[in-house]
């Protein structure tokens, strides 16, 4: 029996069936595949059905199975199919018998065949070459898969890379993507010679993500075996980052140390000075009236209980006559340990669109509606839990007390904790974002995302279309305070606020 496909289960599956139906045992069959032409052949005759001859009847099972294994690169890939067909007639429940020398085959084969798919799904690497079609610009990648899985694994590339004509070469035919048109040849390509400036890029990539804390040299080895790595472009890093992981991770534990938070009982001793200073400015009826007294006085709060888990109090920063105070929720596990606020992801993305935007991190006064972490623990990690009502309340005075310091012309809010910090009430950000609110302070605010909301969101349309907001209203914000839109009441009266001093040091 003459195929003329490499890997299409459809095709054996008719000869199979015909055969099959003609009451053809296995070993009078002979499995042969044609590389010729492939529109030029008659298919080979296939003998009539026999007479009473039942159709066939195939359990699922064997089906998944039929079809990882016709992409296996072994000859006899056909005959072991269709003599397991025709064993399963007569013994239906062979499909579960493993212990049986065919279905071991079949396994190993259907097993090797995924892992064929799974490393070209993992290795494959596209190089941009010249010749955009419209919109569209156009790749190129050379792979070499131990099977014909090619075809199998072409959705997942045309589904991923959508947005962009690409051909795969390989020794075992090609798959290209032009204008969404997914094509397939089983012609072996040629090796192309491939190689373009983003390979440095890639290369720069991949030194960033690799974690010499978590290297396992033989799971790594396992995972990427050797022979791709002749066509990987990041492949070249690999033995100076192997050599170099040990000291690399010795230096991490290192500076994980320096940032560990101290125990409780050496933090309470720590603040112990600074609240009884505290204690005594307070008494003698001074509120700070310094930015710098204000911080040593929040350093000391120990009226709420978020103080008892947290590190420290995360105080704001930067200059003390901003004209643009962004308020965030709360500092998080890195600012708790690193003591500035916005220094983790969060702080990393609002760094990332204020340098895009070109403003200057420290021309802004940067703090939060609560100072202190709130988390529960989790084994070694510690989960970040929002700040409930009653914690904003009880930090709301040393924001009160910030705001009158700092006399911002204009407030960045990010997200709906420091909306309810600012005004008194809950709501929701979508309907407020990108607008302007009173707050209880008499400086106005304008609403935008938290910058934890975006790197939340699973979906990256959603991702970008909010991240693009986000940098619009940062945008908006300052140019408002930079053009004077946003002038300060003359002079803020704290007996206007209203609020009640619950947070204060003892
Ligand atoms: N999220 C915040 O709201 N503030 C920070 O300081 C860090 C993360």
């Amino acid at each position: 029996m003459c195929l003329h496909h490499a890997a299409d289960l459809g095709e054996w599956r008719d000869a199979a069936r015909s055969l099959l139906l003609a009451g053809m045992p296995p070993e009078e069959v002979e499995w042969s595949r044609s590389d010729a032409d492939l529109f030029g052949r008659a298919p080979t005759e296939v003998p009539p059905p026999g007479q009473n001859a039942t159709p066939p009847s195939v359990p699922r099972r064997f089906l998944d199975l039929a079809e990882a294994v016709v992409c296996h690169s072994d000859p006899g890939r056909f005959s072991l199919l269709y003599r397991t067909l025709w064993r399963l007639q007569d013994d239906p429940h062979l499909i579960g018998f493993l212990p049986d020398p065919d279905m071991q085959r079949l396994h190993r084969m259907e097993k090797s065949v995924r892992r064929d798919c799974h490393k070209m799904t993992a290795f494959v690497r596209f190089r941009e070459i010249a010749g955009r079609s419209g919109d569209r610009r156009r790749f190129v990648a050379w792979f070499e898969p131990d099977h014909h899985v090619v075809a199998r694994t072409a959705p997942f590339f045309a589904k991923r890379f959508a947005d962009m004509d690409w051909m795969i070469l390989t020794p075992k035919g090609s798959a290209g993507l032009e204008n969404g048109q997914l094509a397939l040849s089983e012609k072996p390509a040629a090796r192309p010679d491939l190689s373009d400036e983003t390979e440095g890029l890639w290369r720069t990539y991949y030194a960033s993500i690799f974690n010499p804390a978590r290297l396992k040299v033989k799971a790594m080895q396992a995972e990427m075996p050797k022979k791709y790595w002749k066509n990987l472009p990041e492949a070249s890093l690999i033995p100076a980052l192997v050599a170099g992981a040990g000291q690399r991770a010795a230096d991490m534990v290192h500076r994980q140390r320096e940032l560990a938070a101290p125990a409780f009982h050496d933090r309470l001793a720590a603040r112990r000075s600074d609240t009884r200073e505290a204690a005594q400015t307070e008494a003698a009826g001074v509120i700070a009236t310094d930015l710098d007294e204000l911080r040593r006085h929040a350093a000391a709060c120990t009226r709420c209980p978020l103080h008892c888990n947290a590190t420290r109090t995360v105080f704001g920063e930067g200059p003390p006559r901003a004209d643009l105070m962004v308020v965030g929720e709360q500092p998080g596990d890195i600012e708790d340990l690193t003591g500035r606020p916005f220094t983790g992801p969060a702080g990393q993305l609002l760094d990332r669109t204020l340098a895009e935007l070109g403003i200057e991190r420290k021309k802004l006064w940067l703090t939060n509606a609560v100072k202190h972490f709130k988390f529960v623990a989790r084994g070694k990690k510690r989960l970040h839990q929002s700040p409930n009502r009653g914690d904003i309340d009880h930090c709301r005075w040393w924001l009160k007390r910030e705001i009158e310091l700092v006399r911002p012309k204009l407030i960045l809010a990010l997200g709906a904790t420091a909306v309810e910090s600012l005004t008194g009430k809950r709501a929701s950000v979508t309907p407020l974002r990108g607008q302007l609110i009173d707050t209880l302070f008499g400086v106005r605010a304008l609403v935008t995302w938290h910058p934890a909301y975006l790197l939340r969101l699973p979906d990256p349309t959603r991702a970008a279309a909010a991240a693009e907001l986000f940098r619009h209203d940062i945008g908006k914000a300052s140019e408002m305070v930079s053009t004077g839109e946003m002038v300060p009441p003359a002079g803020i009266e704290p007996a206007t606020f209203g609020l009640q001093n619950r947070c204060s040091t003892s």
